[in-house]
């Protein structure tokens, strides 16, 4: 209930204009997000490089209406990749196709990820097309598959176990040799898209990483969730799948024990990690995926507020 509440609410403009001037709401979002400048996520990569750990960059941001804006958060991504290499760090960055145009004009949309994919090949880098909201799925999937052959082989896109057609689009994309990230899904779906029950989702997730595993293309696997991360461990231990075929992913201040766990255990992590000004959505849909962050949270804000009186 509170999970559809906290979605539901990642969803409206005024909440968001509110609170992005809000100091102690972004102080709470700054445990998920790096910072609002480019040089605050490239500090955060060097930090996790010295744990070993690799980074993916997200630049916040998605919905986007104006070709211009559109076009600046291309750019954005455009100054953040040589930012990344000037420092010698591995160039990957992950995109949202609604922040690139996608609600405007797919041909946009494809365009400025085009370009994105193309300078972070001169990089030999790598760009992960985020997954939206079901509405997108398919145009996203339609999106990767019309990019020219040598950008397809620096990008990547993502699945969520959490939809009923995800099963069908894991065999197509492990045919085509698609590089693909697994996660479980944050959107609010309705029932006929999207399984309702958590236990499904999950079970859905084990089924979907057991195939990627065994026959995917450096599959990532994004979650939090030890029982899985465990499973997965000993399922890729039975079937001699060594640590270098694949890497587990999690989110920028999300259980970091557990991210150090897996490196100190040879594992390959990978941190996603947001930076930027439109943290609204992304940290409602953090909050919702863990309801005693918002009690948390919560706190916080009362403690200060009672500070400050
Ligand atoms: P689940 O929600 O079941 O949580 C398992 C455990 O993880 C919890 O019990 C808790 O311990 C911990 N945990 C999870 N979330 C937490 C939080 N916010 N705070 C504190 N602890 C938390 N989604 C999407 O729709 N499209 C996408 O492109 C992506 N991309 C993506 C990249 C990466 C690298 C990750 C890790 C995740 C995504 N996601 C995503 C988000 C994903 O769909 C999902 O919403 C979250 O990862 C939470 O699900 P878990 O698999 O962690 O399991």
């Amino acid at each position: 209930m509170l999970r559809h509440g906290l979605l539901w609410l990642s969803e409206r403009q005024g909440i968001a204009n509110f609170l992005r001037t809000n100091p102690l709401a972004w102080k709470f979002a700054s445990r998920f997000v790096a910072g609002e400048e480019v040089d605050d996520a490239v500090s955060a990569a060097l930090a996790l490089r010295g744990a070993d750990i690799t980074a993916t960059v997200d630049l916040l941001g998605e919905s986007v209406a104006d070709t211009a804006d559109a076009g600046g958060a291309r750019d954005q991504y455009l100054t953040l990749l040589d930012q990344l290499a000037a420092k010698g760090l591995e160039v990957n960055v992950s995109v949202k196709p609604t922040q690139m145009g996608l609600d405007i004009d797919a041909s946009l949309c494809a365009a400025n990820i085009g370009t994105i994919i193309d300078k972070a090949a001169e990089f030999s880098g790598f760009v992960r097309i985020d997954m939206e909201s079901s509405e997108y799925t398919q145009r996203t999937l339609d999106l990767y598959r019309e990019l020219g052959g040598s950008q397809r082989s620096h990008a990547g896109v993502v699945i969520q176990s959490a939809l009923r057609r995800s099963a069908g689009d894991v065999e197509d994309l492990l045919a085509a040799g698609t590089r693909v990230r697994l996660c479980k899904g944050a959107y609010l779906e309705p029932p006929d898209v999207a399984f309702p029950a958590k236990a499904d989702v999950d079970a859905n997730f084990v089924a979907l990483m057991e195939r990627l595993l065994l026959e995917g293309n450096y599959p990532a696997i994004a979650t939090h969730d030890e029982r899985i991360i465990t499973h997965a461990q000993r399922f890729a231990d039975q079937h001699q799948i060594a640590p270098e075929r694949f890497e587990f992913q999690m989110l920028y201040g999300v259980r970091r024990d557990v991210q150090q766990q897996l490196r100190t255990s040879g594992a390959r992590v990978r941190v996603y990690i947001p930076f930027g000004r439109y943290w609204y959505p992304y940290l409602m849909r953090r909050l919702a995926e863990r309801p005693s962050n918002v009690a948390f949270m919560v706190a916080n804000l009362f403690r200060e507020s009672v500070k400050r009186s």
